[in-house]
């Protein structure tokens, strides 16, 4: 049976830090993720809560997940301060309780941290209404020395120190095989790419539910 909240007190304090100091590109990047959003939507994983600023006025309720127990409280202080109604519950997706379902899915560097993404995927469209939409902005598996790079990092230390964080997912693959179509995508470095980092170029994009 899955748990229902984490304890990763390293990630926990490594993700505060870094989500308090993000660059320009990543809050632009934040906010196309979630432009022309409407109605109620499912937030997955929502972190310290860094993306409900970025809602636009359109979306009545943001129902957000998140099941580290060091990040939850900072969500719902974050979501105290948002402009549009967000509720946060600390669980994890898998655990989730049942409720009414979702205009849209909200997917924002979670998807590699999931034990189970075609399951979870699966589970996403299922508490999507018919022609609703899952928003995706993910890290992705690369080729080259990099995806050796990627490989060796799954393998290894990465995903202890980084809450359970896979590099090398196909994750666009997992979205279309669990039945979602995509509609829009693209590709963005996030950094120059002689960066030896297993993270380095991310996915947008947009993916309905027919
Ligand atoms: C890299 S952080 C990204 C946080 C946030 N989505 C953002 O864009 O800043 C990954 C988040 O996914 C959460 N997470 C990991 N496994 C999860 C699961 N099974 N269900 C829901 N959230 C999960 C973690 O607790 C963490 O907050």
């Amino acid at each position: 049976m899955s748990q229902q909240t984490v304890d990763n007190p390293f990630f926990a304090r490594f993700w505060t830090m870094l989500s308090a100091h993000e660059s320009e590109a990543m809050r632009r990047l934040r906010r196309e993720n979630l432009a022309g959003l409407h109605g109620r939507v499912l937030e997955v994983g929502a972190g310290t809560g860094t993306n409900f600023e970025f809602y636009p006025d359109t979306v009545t309720e943001v129902v957000a997940l998140e099941p580290e127990t060091r990040l939850a409280p900072l969500a719902e202080r974050a979501a105290a301060a948002a402009r549009i109604p967000v509720t946060v519950i600390e669980s994890t997706v898998e655990t989730m309780p049942a409720t009414e379902p979702f205009d849209a899915v909200v997917c924002s560097l979670v998807l590699c941290s999931v034990a189970d993404p075609d399951g979870v995927l699966r589970q996403l469209k299922s508490v999507l209404k018919p022609g609703g939409e899952l928003r995706y902005f993910e890290h992705i598996a690369e080729g080259g020395w990099r995806g050796q790079v990627q490989r060796v990092a799954d393998a290894t230390i990465w995903p202890r120190f980084a809450g359970n964080c896979h590099t090398h997912r196909d994750t666009e693959r997992a979205i279309s095989g669990a039945g979602f179509v995509i509609a829009t995508a693209r590709r963005e470095a996030q950094f120059p790419a002689w960066v030896p980092l297993p993270v380095h170029e991310v996915a947008l994009g947009r993916a309905t539910k027919n």
